[in-house]
């Protein structure tokens, strides 16, 4: 038998539900305390009331109900919170002693945002969040005690779990470039999100390839740097196809995903990448760059930098652009962040190009890092007089940024200590630790050309590091798993490349540095895989193979 069978066996003698009967629970992410009590159980039945006390509850409660009967088939009842003959809604008071069901309350106390208290007792269960966020991520908790099949009694164990996530920022990145995703994907994606407490979206919406959100501003870009005439199959450098390809998202589109991530308590970030990467903005607007003379187009292919010209040129039009579309996406999304890129930025360009050097000597900026730096400080300032936080892959720093910027660390983590040492905020999405396009195992299924990035890997990733003063840890927002598309064009691709990482990723950034434990965790996968295959998730199995060849070691 392969050691999935075997593993998979044992566990469905040993535990039917989300907690072994060795009292050991499988919650992901491991929870700040779990006390379990032993006196009694709970077992959730057809019509089991959920009783929310207040409508900022409401939705969490129509979540679960939800999931009870999409995936156990079992329909519950959501009681809501009366109203008065005004209309208006009344607090339910908490009356614990009588009421045998499900309870939410949100204690709006000040606490932890996203902390909350999950109690289950013989009457019932009762959590308490912080904040509507808190009662969001207990429901989650609570999921995660459900049995893994539908059929399986929902008995839960009598336990006490007090929990609040460990950093504010824990995101997933999805690049829509280099392949697009439908509505419906990036939903599920932000549901997959939202089952591993992940409440930051970072969506990734210009490249070389295309401009993939529509700009009433400019609706040139969508109608002319949304499509590409072709594209590559198989590893770079691929065969070529002349497979036109295309696709954007309207503002009505990004409306109702900015609506739909509110409500499962997601942040969009919405990503625009300058100076560099502008190809589909040169091919709509061939004025734009340091070559306009030159026929220009979007790319067709992955990965290259210098040979064809992808810069933006430092001009009044330029800059008159940056701020009329940073100013319509600032419109357009409501979250705190607006995301400039800033990665990768062929300066080549620049240098051979005598009105960008002309540029330079006028605005006194001594090199190219410089005028990089002038460009991500142009559109701060727009950013920022929206009431906004601009954020920028690290290459931001060359040329100096202010303190008000957040530094994305894709590269080495030494660029990310570089910036919390020069006082700024930073975000880790290091590429060997947190780039799931990267194969799971040497010997996956073709996702990419680059690997094995484990699951282990992810887990371990130290996101304190030692040698920082609390003054500098304190600088660090969190951390963030990227999925970039080039060789992802599928769903299913995209799932396969992201599961199970996801899951390291949600522990090492919610959980309590003294809860990690690997071997824990990899113990408590099992069960994960399990609801992976309850959710219909198709996911890797490097881990099994990757768990087999150490045993055998
Ligand atoms: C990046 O991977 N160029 C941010």
């Amino acid at each position: 038998m392969l050691l999935k069978e075997i593993m998979a066996a044992i566990f469905v003698i040993s535990s039917c539900a989300g907690y072994a009967q060795d009292g050991s629970f499988n919650i992901i992410p491991e929870p700040v305390k779990v006390l379990a009590d032993n006196t009694g159980t709970y077992q959730i039945h057809r019509g089991t009331m959920i009783r929310t006390i207040d409508v900022s509850s409401e939705f969490s409660a129509e979540y679960f109900a939800d999931y009870m009967e999409q995936y156990l088939g079992m329909s519950l009842s959501v009681e809501k919170p009366a109203k008065d003959r005004k209309g208006r809604k009344h607090r339910h008071s908490l009356g614990k002693e009588t009421f045998s069901g499900i309870t939410l309350v949100n204690l709006k106390n000040g606490g932890t945002p996203g902390g909350y208290q999950l109690e289950v007792t013989a009457n019932g269960v009762q959590i308490e969040g912080n904040d509507e966020a808190g009662v969001f991520y207990g429901i989650q908790t609570l999921i995660q005690l459900l049995p893994t099949r539908a059929g399986v009694l929902p008995i839960l164990p009598s336990v006490q779990i007090t929990d609040y996530p460990r950093f504010a920022y824990r995101g997933m990145h999805l690049d829509v470039v280099r392949h697009f995703f439908p509505v419906a994907f990036i939903k599920k994606y932000l549901d997959y999100m939202a089952l591993h407490k992940l409440n930051y979206f970072h969506w990734h919406l210009t490249d070389d390839q295309a401009w993939r959100v529509e700009m009433k501003c400019r609706p040139e870009l969508t109608e002319k740097g949304a499509e590409r005439e072709g594209e590559i199959f198989g590893l770079y450098p691929g065969t070529y196809q002349p497979l036109p390809y295309g696709g954007y998202y309207t503002h009505e589109d990004v409306r109702e995903i900015v609506r739909y991530a509110a409500e499962r308590h997601i942040t969009v970030i919405p990503e625009i990448d300058i100076p560099g990467h502008c190809m589909a903005v040169l091919a709509t607007y061939p004025k734009f760059s340091t070559t306009p003379d030159e026929p220009k187009r979007c790319a067709q292919t992955w990965g290259i930098f210098n040979k064809f010209n992808n810069v933006l040129a430092p001009t009044p039009e330029v800059f008159c652009f940056l701020k009329d579309v940073f100013s319509e996406l600032c419109d357009l999304f409501p979250g705190p962040y607006i995301h400039v890129g800033g990665d990768e930025c062929a300066k080549r360009w620049w240098q051979d190009s005598p009105e960008t050097q002309q540029f330079m000597r006028e605005h006194n900026l001594k090199d190219e890092n410089a005028l990089q730096s002038y460009f991500i400080h142009y559109v701060q300032k727009v950013v920022n007089e929206k009431g906004k936080t601009l954020i920028g892959w690290d290459e931001i720093l060359q040329g100096g940024i202010s303190k008000d910027c957040v530094v994305m660390n894709w590269r080495r983590p030494e660029s990310g200590m570089k910036a919390l040492k020069t006082k700024h905020r930073v975000i880790f999405t290091c590429l060997k630790w947190f780039y799931f396009n990267i194969k799971e195992s040497r010997t996956e299924p073709e996702i990419g050309p680059k690997g094995p990035l484990p699951l282990e890997q992810v887990y371990d990733f130290q996101l304190v590091p030692d040698s920082l003063s609390a003054d500098e840890s304190s600088l660090i927002l969190g951390a963030q798993g990227c999925l970039w598309t080039e060789y992802i064009p599928t769903t299913w691709k995209a799932e396969f490349a992201v599961f199970p990482r996801i899951s390291a990723l949600a522990e090492n950034v919610w959980s309590p540095v003294e809860k990690k434990d690997w071997d824990h965790f990899a113990h408590k996968m099992l069960t994960q895989f399990e609801r992976y295959d309850l959710w219909g998730i198709r996911y890797s199995e490097a881990f099994f193979r990757t768990q087999d060849l150490e045993r055998k070691r």
